[in-house]
């Protein structure tokens, strides 16, 4: 199978569009209410760096899902557009993110030419790590042709190594749906080494941290 190709983002929209959670949407939406209701004090201390991060910042999020991270990062944003493929998971998120200052706008991250305006920062999880490292360049320019100069950017993932390679650079799960369907998603977890390598000659101050989860913060050129 070609992890790199459209076929292969064909289908990671298909899985993220309903197949992974067996379109039980009303579960989908329970288990962010009660993952809300969860948090470890390792996660709000992390929520309030992100706060930190894009205080008073109009921020474009790519990938938003039912808006996990939106509702916290709109706490101290000037705004936040939240972006996704999948009008199901954004229905989620626009019934469970009240704030005034949210919309969330179906928008594939790799055509964000739709957008009219621009930002001054962008926030993106649990998204890139899903894509193979050959397709980080092309989903930065699409994103980068979205912000200013000087806009502030940060994105992660889950500190989870798969099982599995092709080529020892991209990673990937196979992962079976109820329906015996089955999806093999990539799944990388990227090194300091690895995103300076891949996007480093793209942005400045680059910086990467890893905890539970990894986490990668850079300026755009
Ligand atoms: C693992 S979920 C992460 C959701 C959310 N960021 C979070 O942390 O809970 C990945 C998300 O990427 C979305 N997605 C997949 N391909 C996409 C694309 N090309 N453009 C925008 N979103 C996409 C899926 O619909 C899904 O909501």
């Amino acid at each position: 199978m070609d992890l790199k190709s459209h076929s292969y983002h064909k289908q990671m929209i298909e899985y993220y569009d309903g197949a992974k959670y067996s379109y039980d949407w009303d579960g989908v939406r329970q288990s962010y209410i009660d993952d809300e209701a969860n948090l470890s004090v390792e996660q709000r201390r992390t929520i309030e760096q992100i706060q930190r991060v894009f205080s008073g910042r109009k921020v474009l999020e790519l990938a938003a899902g039912g808006g996990r991270w939106t509702k916290h990062i709109a706490q101290t944003a000037k705004s936040v557009l939240a972006t996704d493929t999948s009008e199901q998971v954004l229905a989620i998120g626009r019934s469970l993110v009240k704030e005034a200052n949210v919309r969330f706008v179906q928008s594939d991250a790799f055509k964000l030419g739709q957008l009219d305006e621009r930002f001054d920062a962008a926030f993106h999880f649990n998204f890139i790590n899903h894509l193979s490292y050959s397709d980080w360049p092309r989903l930065m320019e699409s994103l980068h042709r979205k912000l200013i100069c000087g806009a502030v950017v940060v994105m992660g993932g889950q500190r989870y190594r798969a099982p599995e390679s092709d080529d020892g650079i991209d990673y990937y799960t196979d992962r079976e749906c109820s329906d015996g369907k089955r999806y093999r998603l990539i799944d990388n977890l990227p090194d300091e080494d690895q995103v300076e390598s891949v996007i480093g000659h793209l942005v400045e101050d680059l910086e990467f941290a890893m905890d539970n989860r990894w986490w990668a913060k850079y300026t755009v050129l």
